[in-house]
């Protein structure tokens, strides 16, 4: 799986060293939710599709870009799962964005996860890896990635990223988001699932919260390449997930590549929070 790290590291300090002088115009074509492509979308992807085609490690590649799985190696082990540049709306205002990975050994499950990596493209390139614990690195002058430290959620935060738009929200998800902010939380939303995360596990803790909505009722926020490896890193940080209902959102199942489904990742007291407000009579 180390030969796999390798070369998303040098994907995405591709993406990055492309990034510094983009083209931030939109593309004709829309990806397989609809999303109408940048030609930097585009780009992310085929950085990633041609430089993790030479890892014989893998064996399929999912992305958000691309409507079928593409196969690479059927007798290799791992599957991965990636969204090129999440956040990438956010492209022409110059704020940190980022590329999410997901590592599954031999299908594409959340029971299957083994790893999960994400990259922020801001001031600095950094990358969060995670296989038992949730390490950061850093990347220096002579383009090596540097340990700077371990990223842990504390049992209660003071961050509420709130994703979706409030008109949108039912009653339930509108009163226990207005219960945090009465309880102290402070509003950190930027619309790059990277950075509002990077954020909460940086800063040890918070809610990010990405509900089901009244004209997205299975969410926005896709399975495979966004709320798995969020939901892998979460726990392995000492923080919770759910979807509003269960106690993980690595129980969910899904078969289409491209599924969405309400998220919530958080420190574990938000989170106990959430399944209270959600759920009681
Ligand atoms: P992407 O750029 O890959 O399409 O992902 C955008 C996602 C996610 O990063 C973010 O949290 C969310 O969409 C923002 O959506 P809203 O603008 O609806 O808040
Ligand atoms: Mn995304
Ligand atoms: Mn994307």
């Amino acid at each position: 799986m180390d030969e796999i790290f390798d070369y998303i590291k040098k994907a995405v300090l591709s993406i990055s060293n492309e990034l510094k002088f983009p083209d931030t115009s939109y593309n004709q074509s829309q990806n397989k939710t609809g999303d109408t492509q940048l030609k930097f979308d585009v780009i992310s992807d085929e950085i990633i599709t041609n430089t993790l085609s030479k890892c014989p490690n893998i064996k399929a590649l999912i992305s958000e870009e691309k409507d079928e799985s593409l196969i690479l190696n059927e007798e290799a082990t791992y599957i991965v799962a990636y969204d090129p540049l999440d956040g990438s709306s956010l492209m022409d205002v110059n704020f940190a964005i980022g590329s999410i990975f997901a590592i599954y050994e031999k299908k594409a499950q959340a029971k299957c996860l083994k790893a999960a990596i994400y990259s922020i493209y801001g001031p600095r390139l950094e990358l969060v890896i995670c296989k038992d614990c949730v390490n950061l690195y850093r990347l220096n002058k002579e383009n090596e990635f540097i340990f700077v430290k371990k990223l842990i959620m504390q049992e209660k935060g003071k961050i509420n990223a709130t994703g979706g738009t409030q008109k949108n929200w039912d009653e339930k998800h509108a009163k226990f988001i207005k219960g945090l902010f009465d309880d102290g939380y402070r509003l950190r939303y930027s619309g790059a699932m990277v950075s509002d995360m990077h954020q909460i596990l940086c800063k040890g803790g918070g809610l990010f919260s990405y509900p089901a909505t009244k004209n997205s009722v299975n969410g926005k926020l896709r399975a495979f390449f966004e709320v798995f490896p969020f939901a892998y890193i979460t726990e392995k940080a000492g923080g919770k997930t759910s979807n509003g209902l269960n106690e993980s959102l690595l129980d969910l199942e899904f078969d289409n590549i491209h599924a969405t489904t309400p998220c919530f990742f958080g420190s574990k007291y938000e989170i106990n929070a959430l399944l209270k407000a959600y759920n009681e009579r």
